[in-house]
């Protein structure tokens, strides 16, 4: 996956992507916005929005800011907000969720449904996440992960060669997706029909890791 066969497949979904996805990730959504615990005033992030199917979900005391590579995508969750009136969001932008030009610390809480395993480098998507969002704030993480079941992890890697096509990798491993980010995950959970997928939520650990590297430099 490199970041134009993103565009170009989401470019290709937008239209139905309500339909075929509306309903089926509709737990996961809700499920996570409930556990972000939104407090009055805090300053949510959400990455890779979409067709901003989540919008509407968050507390209306919250200031919630999306982003996505298509514009495609990003044009109904605009159509979305002017609809409906979501005054809670308060920026929509067309940007890269692994290169973000928002400053450091800009958010309370950074979000990420169902886009760990469409970006093109996962740990950049999360180093970025870290980078925008205030020390000890939080990094939530919906997305579906590799089956333990061998049957159905087999299925996944057989088919993962058409992720281009798909718009997502199907093999996408929680254990090396954890190493590689070294995500400080205090809650683990499954959601969605049939368990699929799973929700992260995480402490941004970032000043910790800073302090391991420096520790590592005068080592
Ligand atoms: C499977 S959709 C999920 C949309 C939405 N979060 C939802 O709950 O339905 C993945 C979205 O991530 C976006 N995306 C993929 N890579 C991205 C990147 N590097 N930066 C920003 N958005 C990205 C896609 O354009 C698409 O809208």
């Amino acid at each position: 996956m490199d970041i134009q066969s993103v565009e170009k497949v989401y470019r290709r979904y937008a239209q139905r992507y309500d339909f075929y996805f509306g309903a089926l990730f509709e737990p996961g959504r809700r499920a996570v916005i409930e556990q972000m615990n939104c407090r009055p005033g805090e300053r949510i992030l959400e990455v890779g929005v979409g067709t901003g199917l989540s919008l509407p979900l968050y507390p209306r005391d919250v200031h919630v800011t999306g982003i996505d590579v298509s514009d495609e995508m990003l044009a109904r969750a605009r159509a979305r907000v002017e609809g409906e009136g979501l005054h809670h969001v308060t920026a929509l932008h067309k940007m890269n969720a692994e290169q973000m030009r928002f400053a450091d610390d800009s958010f309370d809480k950074v979000v990420a449904m169902y886009v760990a395993s469409v970006v093109p480098h996962p740990a950049r998507l999360v180093d970025e996440m870290r980078r925008v969002c205030r020390p000890e704030g939080e990094l939530y993480i919906v997305n579906h992960f590799q089956h333990s079941n061998p049957v159905v992890g087999g299925v996944e890697r057989l088919i993962a060669p058409l992720s281009r096509l798909l718009g997502f990798r199907p093999d996408f491993s929680l254990e090396n997706f954890l190493d590689q980010t070294g995500l400080d995950v205090v809650e683990q959970t499954p959601v969605n029909l049939f368990d699929y997928w799973t929700m992260l939520r995480a402490r941004n650990n970032k000043n910790s890791l800073q302090g391991d590297a420096a520790l590592f430099a005068t080592a």
